[in-house]
């Protein structure tokens, strides 16, 4: 697994690092051809986009105005108010551990990019506040967690409006019995970390968040398992928890150690580092598995001599940043012809977003430390060459790419407009007043027709792994917007619009 070489062995090697650079600068000369991007007009469109995916009611300020009130009623099957959050998807579905996850996401994306996020950054607020509202909802009672509203097989039969749903709003909980240490974990990491968020904003809210995220923390952490064992009907296949529990309660650890500041989370995390797999799989990140995340979000520390102690987290978030980079002999992440990271299994972008926000916030704590991380061979990976691989990606997104199309909705000359998306594909409640049933959404489903509501903002799935990209519903593999696709892009795109 491990490809780090330490600084003292690596031997120089012009020739590798001649060609790893062109490798990566060939597709920036491409760029330079290429319009310059406007970011500032992307980080604006991809928050909205988090409007277009609200549950609940809808405040007056509201903009993405073709959407409604919907699921008033969520969380009355339990007897708790459960309204609000996100629908993960494309689908009409709550569900808890990508919702948790995505919430991690804009607030670290506000964390470390907030600054460059301009007028933009009381939305982006916004967008963190809407989830937190309803995970404070989802966590009100000691020892449960609510983590899913929604019967998965009952909403999938259906190609219907979230405003005229009448699907199963199942409720689905873990407890003491019934433990879930993965979204349980999950949570507790959102909440500290949108701690940090209202820390200065609201201080009471961030206390508040703070103190949850302790509690629900030490939830997870006592009763230990996987929530997919009790609750596999309803997650499984969608988001089973396929690599286990432990990087969640590592990743609570972290977040609530960044934002406590206590001393037994750095003693959790130093106690259990081993125990909780922190080295493994490091080049993996997203909704199931943290490792790599874990990693950076540490090593930030070490890197500002403030934790030596973490040394390994920096080994390993090192051994991450090497796996990355493309055109070197062991690289583990594999890049479509066009330059696109890709990994199979189907809504690659969020792979793409995901991995490039560490890989960006790395470059950031390597300058301001004044490092680089050695990768063996000669390589070194320095903070330019970070930033020029993060904005590639964010590029090729935006339109620099063999289709020559934008994979943002809304934003470019091309852009998908047949996005696999219930609300955006059928018509609005103010352009079709009356309901339109389960079955009756197929018609538009199977439609030639572009969607007639645009979501504004919201990245698909995007090309395959050869770069070809069918505009089409039914591969929902490749044009279904995720918010966790989009959570982490709001700090690239905030970063590139400062530095582009
Ligand atoms: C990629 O998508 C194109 C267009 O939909 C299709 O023709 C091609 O077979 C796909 N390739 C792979 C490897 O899935």
């Amino acid at each position: 697994m491990a490809r780090r070489v330490s600084s003292a062995s690596s031997a120089s090697s012009p020739v590798l690092c001649v060609v790893l650079l062109l490798t990566l600068l060939r597709p920036l000369q491409q760029v330079t051809a290429a319009a310059a991007h406007n970011y500032f007009d992307a980080l604006h469109k991809s928050i909205l986009f988090f409007e277009g995916q609200r549950s609940g009611k809808l405040p007056p300020d509201q903009r993405l105005r073709w959407r409604r009130d919907s699921a008033l009623q969520d969380g009355s099957a339990a007897g708790v108010d459960l309204t609000g959050g996100y629908y993960d998807a494309g689908d009409n579905v709550k569900f808890g551990f990508p919702m948790a996850f995505t919430t991690t996401m804009l607030a670290w994306s506000v964390i470390d990019f907030g600054r460059t996020m301009g007028p933009e950054l009381r939305n982006a607020v916004k967008a963190v506040k809407w989830a937190t509202d309803y995970l404070l909802k989802a966590t009100a009672v000691d020892g449960v967690v609510y983590v899913q509203v929604g019967d998965p097989h009952s909403d999938h039969n259906c190609w219907e409006r979230p405003e005229d749903m009448d699907t199963l709003r199942t409720v689905y909980r873990i407890d003491r019995t019934h433990p879930g240490s993965d979204v349980a974990g999950e949570t507790a990491a959102a909440l500290a970390a949108a701690s940090i968020v209202f820390r200065s904003r609201d201080p009471p809210y961030s206390r508040l968040l703070l103190q949850r995220a302790i509690s629900v923390f030490e939830f997870a952490d006592k009763y230990r398992g996987a929530y997919s064992s009790s609750l596999s009907g309803a997650v499984c296949p969608y988001y089973c928890d396929v690599n286990g529990f432990q990087d969640e309660l590592l990743w609570g650890a972290a977040w609530l150690h960044k934002a406590s500041l206590r001393r037994e989370y750095r003693e959790y995390i130093m106690r259990n580092e081993i125990a909780l797999h922190a080295g493994d799989t490091i080049n993996e990140f997203g909704w199931d598995n943290k490792h790599a995340g874990i990693n950076v979000l540490i090593s930030k520390e070490v890197l500002m001599g403030r934790a030596d102690y973490f040394m390994s987290f920096k080994n390993n978030a090192e051994d991450f940043i090497c796996a990355v980079l493309p055109g070197i002999p062991n690289t583990q992440v594999q890049y479509s012809p066009g330059g696109l990271i890709f990994k199979a299994g189907g809504s690659n972008m969020q792979h793409v977003t995901s991995l490039s926000f560490l890989i960006l916030a790395y470059s950031n704590y390597l300058s301001h430390s004044n490092k680089v991380v050695p990768c063996g061979g000669g390589v070194s990976a320095t903070p330019a060459l970070l930033r020029h691989l993060a904005k590639r990606q964010v590029d090729y997104i935006l339109g620099d790419n063999p289709l020559g199309m934008s994979y943002m909705v809304g934003y470019g000359r091309r852009y998908p407009t047949r996005i696999h998306h219930r609300a955006s594909s059928l018509p609005s409640v103010q352009a079709h007043p009356a309901r339109i049933g389960c079955k009756a959404g197929t018609i538009y489903y199977v439609s030639p027709e572009p969607n007639p509501n645009l979501l504004v903002g919201a990245v698909v799935g995007g090309p395959n792994v050869t770069d070809a990209f069918p505009d089409s519903r039914p591969y929902f593999q490749e044009t279904e917007p995720t918010t966790y696709i989009n959570a982490p892009l709001l700090g690239l795109l905030a970063y590139f619009s400062a530095h582009g």
